[in-house]
């Protein structure tokens, strides 16, 4: 069985390996390449400054090189007994370079190394959570313009209020995601600094060079006192999972809705059969369970920014091991998210929408609004056109020709999809995901 890293001569006792090991083996799987990729930066950095020679580097990183590809490719493996990526990425180093494996962790510690392996992730997820969001918003857009005209009712306190629209429906939801990729986009901003070199969390007496490492990783600078770089651990983590939940919020809206309009009691839209699922009693049913589970996992990934709060929230500054359980919160949280975001794509792509709703005279009064601003419009002051109006309905002899209505009601000529649009596309283009790609490419040599 391999030794721990930090093992002298006392065995720890097999409980409590397995109580502090838990389930990190298993969640350091998702840092592996960017484990990889931090110590590639740092063993360059390492002969920059005379702790590797150059024939070391070069053996190392060849060696580092590999490693990623295996890892990429889901090969790589923690072995028994093996404490954390970390410890395996030593261990096979050594076991393939001897002494030179061994040099690697001058100047460092598996705490600034764990957090720069959580950055890369975190940033590498954030791209991917972008990329996706991005093509929701396209759908909804694309189906905003589609079905701009169409008429739908408005609700106030769940009842009928005022005529609206699919555009207006379907582009609502693509501007909410404008605001939560804004709000993504200033997590990725803090998560974007370099904590390499602050080591156990009090920096080295060797003369490291953390610009070196910040640029080699194509991050936007560093976390220059290595107190903060240790205590930016949880604190990071709570502000992307925060951002997370700010796009969940909009998904799981979005979720209800469409189960709600979706029912036959309001019949707005429908779903293909093929995207629905059945009753083992009831022959009939086509349930929205993808609309109802995206909910339900998007509501749960809104208590993710208290999860992480409640862990470290009463922690002093310095590292602790409570940090470690984060993890198990935080990283499996990004394909939740991401398999959210890809169905609400699919769905909303095959949704077929009724274009005869308003017709039901159940929604007439729904254009009461409309009945005031025509006579307010011919010279009546709005307030006496709103008794009017008003005092009609309830003697019952409220109606309207609604096909003049649909001509001139707020609900179509209030769509704005072209300047959310661009909004959407200024937030795209502020991250600036472009270097930190570069570089990590340059990095493994591609
Ligand atoms: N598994 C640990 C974590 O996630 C790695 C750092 C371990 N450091 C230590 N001093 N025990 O926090």
């Amino acid at each position: 069985m391999a030794q721990k890293l930090w093992e002298k001569n006392i065995q720890v006792d097999r409980d409590i390996e397995k109580f502090t090991v838990g389930r990190d083996r298993e969640m350091d799987l998702y840092l592996a390449p960017y484990d990889v990729l931090g110590s590639l930066a740092h063993i360059t950095m390492l002969e920059s400054i005379g702790l590797l020679t150059r024939e070391e580097l070069d053996m190392l990183t060849v060696e580092l090189r590999n490693i990623y590809d295996v890892a990429v490719q889901g090969r790589f493996v923690i072995e028994d007994g093996v404490e954390d990526v970390h410890s395996q990425v030593e261990l096979m180093l050594t076991r393939k370079l001897g002494d030179t494996g061994k040099k690697i962790h001058s100047g460092r510690s598996r705490n600034d190394q764990v957090l720069v392996d959580l950055k890369l992730f975190t940033r590498a997820r954030i791209q991917e959570i972008t990329t996706l969001t991005s093509s929701l918003f396209d759908v909804l857009i694309t189906q905003s313009e589609k079905y701009k005209n169409v008429l739908m009712p408005g609700y106030t306190h769940l009842q009928i209020a005022m005529p609206s629209s699919f555009g207006l429906w379907f582009g609502a939801y693509a501007e909410s995601l404008v605001d939560d990729l804004t709000v993504l986009q200033a997590a990725y901003k803090v998560c974007n600094r370099n904590p390499l070199g602050s080591a156990a969390g009090y920096g080295s007496s060797f003369p490291l060079n953390r610009e070196m490492t910040t640029r080699l990783l194509g991050f936007d600078s560093m976390d220059y006192n290595v107190i903060y770089a240790q205590m930016g651990r949880g604190k990071t983590e709570r502000i992307v999972a925060s951002a997370m939940a700010s796009i969940a919020g909009t998904l799981s809206k979005l979720a209800f809705d469409a189960c709600m309009f979706s029912s036959q009691n309001f019949g707005f839209i429908s779903l293909p059969a093929e995207y629905t699922t059945g009753s083992s009693i009831m022959p009939h049913k086509k349930n929205p369970d993808v609309f109802e589970l995206t909910r339900a996992k998007c509501n749960k990934l809104q208590a993710l920014p208290y999860e992480i709060t409640l862990i470290s929230n009463n922690l002093p500054s310095g590292y602790f091991r409570d940090l470690q359980i984060i993890k198990e919160a935080f990283l499996p949280a990004f394909d939740t998210l991401k398999e959210c975001l890809i169905m609400a794509t699919r769905m909303l792509t095959h949704v077929t929408i009724n274009d005869h709703i308003l017709d039901d005279d159940k929604y007439k009064l729904i254009f009461s609004v409309e009945e005031v601003n025509r006579l307010t419009l011919e010279g009546i002051p709005f307030r006496d056109a709103y008794k009017k109006v008003g005092l009609d309905i309830e003697a019952g002899k409220f109606e309207t020709d609604k096909k003049v209505h649909h001509t001139h009601e707020g609900s179509i000529g209030n769509l704005c999809n072209e300047p959310v649009k661009l909004l959407m596309q200024h937030v795209i283009d502020g991250y600036g995901f472009e270097k930190a790609n570069s570089a990590e490419l340059r990095l493994l040599g591609q």
